[in-house]
């Protein structure tokens, strides 16, 4: 256990590394409560951090034929990606090169020509302009063969479709290290989306990435979490990483170290996902914090049997939680069977809101298209794709634990302006917190 087995397993490496990464120096620089609203900040941040940063456009399994199409607002602008007639995916600005009508007007689609619906010019899946009507009206000079749909730098890992407007960005391999080489041990790209829920919400969006850096509300704000997870920062790992990514090592499958009680509870969180690996909940009555490692023997016995292939698993992996936050706006929050999945998108207009896209990605028993999910607490299906769910904060459910997250953040954005607030005091084990405002103005000092 440890490091990363170099033996690809089924084209995966073994394990994740566990290893601490090496403490980087922080700063002691207020995180100030401008940088929430303040117009000039937030164009900033556009100009320095969006457009410069990979993102993601969609998840590769939305394409599975040529036209197959996805759009995301992203600040002011429209991402289309579209896989070609090659089946290569690539990405776009979605704006038509005529006099700038929006392109693709729905959020997925298929087309074999991509048509703008002002005055019909069209596009090859390439974004090679194909028709323009009236074409001898235009003037030579006009040049109008040569209006290309402007690409955008496109990438794929992780079974989804990464984009950076910046033209001249390191691969995105190297952005994304080491979490791609860590999670390259989950069969990432066979996970199937069960819940796409968008909430427009009125916080900017660096109060998400900030609760998602720091797991000192859990104990509070998320009280049921220690039934079933640890949660203690006495007994979990924080990682920051020279790329600006961190990660938090949280144990799974059993209650944290420092509960004491609580078995009507755990049992009732639990017991379906006891049960479902053929252990009997009642038997650890006493002895709770057995079952972490009771689930890891019988996942190892019964996985296959049950349809998973765990054999890229080291034992943690099979209870465990680990939480990567990804620079500047993403977290990857791992499960045995799933990655909660969650970003903040800049808002076009407004520095004082954003979009927060929660997906759960789940790993699905082979053969079976229903399961039981643990994290969601719900049956989950496979059998149809997710619907799109968006709408405002409580519209619709994200899981019972980020629920918990989103009642928070309106109300902190609204507290941040108060005069009587002047800056943060932060524990140690906020220091993610710190280390990504670290980052983020070193972002934005680049220029
Ligand atoms: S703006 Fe697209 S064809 Fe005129
Ligand atoms: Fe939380």
């Amino acid at each position: 256990m440890g490091k990363i087995d170099i033996q690809p397993h089924a084209g995966r490496p073994i394990g994740v590394d566990l290893s601490k990464a090496p403490e980087p120096t922080l700063s002691n620089k207020p995180i100030t409560p401008e940088r929430y609203w303040d117009r000039d900040f937030w164009k900033r941040e556009w100009e320095t951090v969006w457009t410069r940063t990979w993102q993601v456009a969609a998840m590769v399994n939305q394409f599975t034929k040529p036209g197959d199409f996805v759009t995301l607002e992203f600040g002011s602008e429209v991402i289309l990606a579209v896989m070609g007639e090659d089946r290569e995916i690539r990405c776009f600005y979605n704006v038509c090169q005529h006099r700038g009508m929006m392109l693709v007007t729905q959020e997925v689609g298929n087309s074999r020509r991509l048509t703008c619906p002002y005055h019909a010019w069209s596009y090859n899946l390439a974004g090679e302009i194909k028709t323009i009507p009236d074409e001898p009206d235009f003037p030579a000079s006009a040049n109008c063969r040569s209006k290309n749909l402007v690409p955008i730098k496109t990438g794929i890992w992780g079974g989804f479709v990464w984009f950076n407007m910046d033209d001249d960005a390191e691969p995105l391999r190297d952005f994304l290290a080491p979490v791609a080489d860590h999670l390259d041990a989950y069969p990432m790209d066979q996970m199937v989306r069960t819940h796409w829920v968008t909430i427009e919400g009125d916080f900017n969006w660096k109060l998400v990435q900030d609760n998602f850096n720091e797991s000192y509300h859990v104990f509070h704000a998320h009280p049921q979490l220690k039934y079933v997870a640890e949660f203690s920062y006495l007994h979990s790992q924080f990682d920051l990483y020279p790329s600006g990514h961190a990660r938090m090592l949280m144990a799974g499958g059993a209650p944290s170290r420092t509960l004491r009680g609580g078995e009507p509870e755990i049992i009732r969180q639990m017991g379906e996902h006891i049960r479902f690996w053929g252990l009997d909940p009642e038997d650890f009555r006493g002895r709770m914090h057995d079952l972490r490692e009771a689930l890891q023997q019988q996942k190892r016995k019964l996985g296959a049997e049950k349809g998973y292939d765990f054999s890229s698993y080291d034992d943690t992996m099979l209870t465990d939680n680990w939480h990567y936050t990804l620079f500047p706006n993403l977290s990857f929050s791992m499960k045995p069977d799933g990655n909660i999945w969650l970003r903040a998108r800049p808002h076009p207009t407004d520095p004082e809101k954003c979009f927060f896209d929660m997906w759960y990605l789940n790993l699905f028993p082979e053969g079976q298209t229903s399961y039981y999910s643990p994290t969601m607490r719900d049956w989950v299906s496979m059998e149809t794709p997710a619907p799109h769910q968006s709408g405002k904060a409580g519209d619709y459910t994200m899981g019972p634990t980020i629920d918990q997250d989103v009642a928070l953040w309106s109300a902190q954005q609204k507290a941040l302006h108060s005069r009587g607030y002047k800056r943060e005091v932060l524990a140690g084990q906020e220091s993610r917190v710190r280390y990504f405002h670290d980052n983020l103005e070193r972002w934005m000092a680049r220029g």
